[in-house]
């Protein structure tokens, strides 16, 4: 594309945000990407890999509105339990009802600030994408197409199938930590992570000031979270991940990680 282009496509694209952070909180603004970046965060290959097929699909059971740029919902799941600890929008995300180790109330969302009372997905490794699909679109579930595609189900839909890990073979039988080679992954952190991260894992922080979230707090607070965006990337950033790399190098990074500073 001619440089002249593509800054008239920029010029209209920087209006289109204006209008929209004009409209919207603080707190909904998105990041605004240039041309590039927007069809790599929110765009499709046209001849997709497995490898980024079933990434996208985490990323949409990750948080669907960003991993696919629509708009957030205004209200809570209606099938969401009573007794559900999660509430409003967030409660529209897959991992709200399912859980980051995707094992429900089987897994970390048995207790706590997220407990569900839902089953986990695990069951439903293997079974037929059509079936998860049509599922998805039931009443209970609710997915219309103007929040998800149907191209864009069946991307969930085979992470479902065939994207899964299964966190309990991933663990130290006696600490419950995951397993990983911090050596291996001081080297793959270095040469990939750290360009947009740091060295030391403070140059971004999701918290606050007083109350930081570097990749050192996350990992060792959450660590299947962040091996799920390891895996598949965090949703709606120009964010790479590890999804074409062997499931060892993924837990390399997170074990590495777990030695970086929390604070
Ligand atoms: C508001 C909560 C909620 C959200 C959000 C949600 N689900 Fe579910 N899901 C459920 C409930 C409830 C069931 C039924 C569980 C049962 O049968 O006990 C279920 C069942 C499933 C099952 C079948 C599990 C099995 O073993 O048969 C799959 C797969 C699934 N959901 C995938 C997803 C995906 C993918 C998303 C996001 C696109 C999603 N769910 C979002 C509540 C939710
Ligand atoms: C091209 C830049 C880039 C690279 C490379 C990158 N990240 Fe990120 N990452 C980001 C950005 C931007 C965010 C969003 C931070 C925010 O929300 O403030 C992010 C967010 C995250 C988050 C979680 C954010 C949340 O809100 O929960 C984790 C965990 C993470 N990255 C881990 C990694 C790991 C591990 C690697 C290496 C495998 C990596 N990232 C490589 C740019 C990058």
């Amino acid at each position: 594309m001619k440089p002249i282009f593509r800054a008239a496509l920029a010029a209209i694209a920087c209006a289109c945000m204006a209008q929209f952070s004009g409209s919207a909180s603080a707190q909904d603004a998105k990041p605004k990407h240039d041309e590039e970046a927007q069809s790599f965060v929110h765009g499709a290959p046209t001849d997709p890999s497995e490898a980024w097929t079933l990434a996208a699909g985490g990323r949409i059971y990750d948080n669907w509105w960003d991993a696919l740029d629509r708009k957030k919902p205004a209200s809570g799941h209606p099938s969401y339990p009573a007794d559900g600890k999660g509430s409003g929008p967030n409660t529209w995300r897959c991992k709200e009802c399912h859980g980051w180790d995707y094992k429900g109330r089987q897994g970390e969302y048995a207790k706590g600030d997220h407990y569900s009372g839902i089953k986990g997905i695990r069951g439903a490794q293997g079974r037929d994408p059509a079936r998860i699909m049509a599922m998805l679109r039931a009443p209970l579930h609710g997915y219309t197409q103007e929040m998800i595609k149907d191209d864009e189900l069946r991307r969930v839909a085979l992470f479902v199938t065939k994207g899964q890990h299964d966190v309990d073979r991933l663990k130290d039988k006696k600490t419950g930590n995951p397993v990983g080679s911090s050596a291996r992954g001081r080297a793959l952190y270095q040469t990939t992570c750290a360009a947009c991260h740091g060295f030391d894992g403070k140059l971004l922080n999701w918290g606050s000031k007083d109350d930081p979230a570097f990749i050192g707090t996350d990992s060792n607070k959450f660590p299947w979270e962040v091996l799920h965006k390891i895996r598949n990337s965090h949703t709606g950033i120009a964010m790479i991940n590890f999804r074409a790399l062997p499931m060892e190098d993924a837990l390399a990074v997170l074990a590495y990680s777990r030695t970086l500073p929390r604070k």
